[in-house]
């Protein structure tokens, strides 16, 4: 009798982890590189401002490929801020042209919208 519970017991907890697993697929479906759901409003500020020279997808083009690679180059996001804020090089100040919250939303934009 002991034995056959524990055989219950085990075929639920089987059957509950692979429910999890299944709806865990499911959940993180719309994060996987190159499906980013991400709808802030920093997707339109980085296609009004950006997208000409780092791309569209933030591929690169005039200026340096952004997706996948903006979390690694600036581990915290105010040293990002910084450079979108006050240039760098050939990459344009955009002080004066964007507020500090739409530097914030496109520069998050970047970390989570491009994959
Ligand atoms: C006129 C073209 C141009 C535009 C427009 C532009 N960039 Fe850039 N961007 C560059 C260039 C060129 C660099 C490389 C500068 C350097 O490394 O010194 C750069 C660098 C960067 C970097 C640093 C990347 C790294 O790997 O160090 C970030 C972040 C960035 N741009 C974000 C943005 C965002 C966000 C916008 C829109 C608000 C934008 N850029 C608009 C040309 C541009």
């Amino acid at each position: 009798v002991g034995f056959k519970r524990f055989v219950t017991i085990l075929e639920i907890t089987v059957g509950i982890a692979a429910l999890a697993f299944v709806i865990a697929l499911f959940v993180n479906e719309p994060s996987q590189p190159g499906t980013a759901s991400y709808q802030g409003p920093g997707a339109a500020i980085f296609a009004a401002n950006c997208a000409r020279c780092h791309g569209a997808d933030g591929s690169g083009g005039i200026g340096p490929q952004l997706a996948d690679r903006v979390t690694k180059v600036f581990p915290d996001p105010a040293a990002q801020i910084a450079v979108v804020t006050h240039g760098r090089g050939g990459m344009p100040a955009f002080g004066g042209d964007l507020t500090k919250a739409q530097i914030a939303q496109v520069v998050d934009f970047t970390r989570k919208g491009l994959g």
